[in-house]
């Protein structure tokens, strides 16, 4: 029988197993661009998300402000950080710090109108508030440019992958009565979302479960081939190399009922033929 080549047994083991290796791999490659999409798709609608999200913020909050109720635009922020899935919704000043946290904006209102008690009614008034996420090149150069462009991009926050969406908020003729007129822009809204958990896991999971039914499917394929095609030739060419000594007296015993019993069969009236040709020979 033909030597062993790699680690498969025969030749035509190879063969057979190119055809399935071929097989596996197309799969393979549609798995993955199945994920591919999924992830796209996916991704797609968190920007949606995100960007809608903000729009409404933003509406609403100029409402607020022009309505006097600065104090509304802040517990609609506060609120909306509880949101599920939005791991970080804050508005930035363009000094990097954190609106709504101090009195600092109050108390420059306060120089061009008479400021109302709902505006500091439980006010957090924190010292510096430093806003989270500053440090990313793409904020900084968004809050370079100056402009009311929307950017977007991805980042991680405490070891968690996230959508970060800014919105620039203009400063317009109708907030100067407050805000005075000498910024371009009031502050930045900051919109982080997390990227579904699920889909990284999913990812993992069809990794591995393609990993492992490739892994099975290889080994029972292994020993298919081998019991039903292998053997069955290994056994024949042993039996014809026999008869081909003269043994010709056992019967070959193949039951498979395919090609391969058809081989033998064949195998097997030439043996009897030639055992009949032997005894006459010996009869004269
Ligand atoms: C009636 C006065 C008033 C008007 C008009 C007004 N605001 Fe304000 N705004 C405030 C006050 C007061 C605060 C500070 C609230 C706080 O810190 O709790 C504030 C804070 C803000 C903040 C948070 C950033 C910061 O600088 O602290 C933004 C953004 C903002 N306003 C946008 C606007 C926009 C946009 C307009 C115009 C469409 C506008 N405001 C009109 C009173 C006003």
């Amino acid at each position: 029988m033909a030597r062993g080549i790699l680690w498969f047994k025969s030749r035509l083991e190879m063969k057979l197993f190119s055809i399935i290796i071929v097989i596996v791999a197309g799969f393979a490659a549609l798995i993955f661009l199945t994920i591919q999409k999924e992830t796209d798709d996916l991704l797609k609608k968190t920007k949606e998300q995100a960007s809608f999200l903000s729009s409404s913020v933003i509406t609403s909050l100029q409402k607020d402000m022009m309505e006097g109720r600065a104090d509304m635009a802040r517990w609609l922020i506060e609120d909306l950080k509880t949101m599920k899935g939005v791991e970080r919704l804050q508005i930035i000043r363009t000094d990097s710090t954190e609106a709504f946290q101090d009195l600092r904006t109050i108390r420059d209102v306060e120089k061009r109108t008479a400021i109302k008690k709902e505006w500091l009614e439980n006010h957090p008034d924190r010292a510096n508030p430093i806003a989270k996420g500053i440090d990313n090149p793409l904020f900084k150069d968004t809050l370079k440019k100056g402009t009311t462009e929307a950017v977007e991009y991805n980042e991680r926050v405490e070891g968690k992958e996230v959508f970060t969406y800014l919105k620039p908020i203009a400063n317009e003729p109708r907030c100067f009565g407050c805000h005075g007129s000498d910024k371009n822009l009031r502050g930045i809204l900051m919109v982080s979302i997390a990227v579904d958990k699920d889909i990284q896991s999913i990812r993992w999971y069809v990794i591995i479960t393609s990993v492992i039914t490739v892994l099975i499917v290889i080994t029972f394929m292994r020993t298919l081939i081998n019991n039903i095609i292998l053997k069955p030739i290994t056994h024949l060419v042993d039996v014809v190399d026999k008869i081909s000594m003269g043994e010709t007296d056992k019967k070959i015993d193949i039951s498979s009922n395919d090609e391969i019993q058809d081989l033998a069969d064949a195998i097997d009236r030439l043996r009897i033929s030639m055992k009949m040709a032997i005894e006459k020979l010996y009869k004269r």
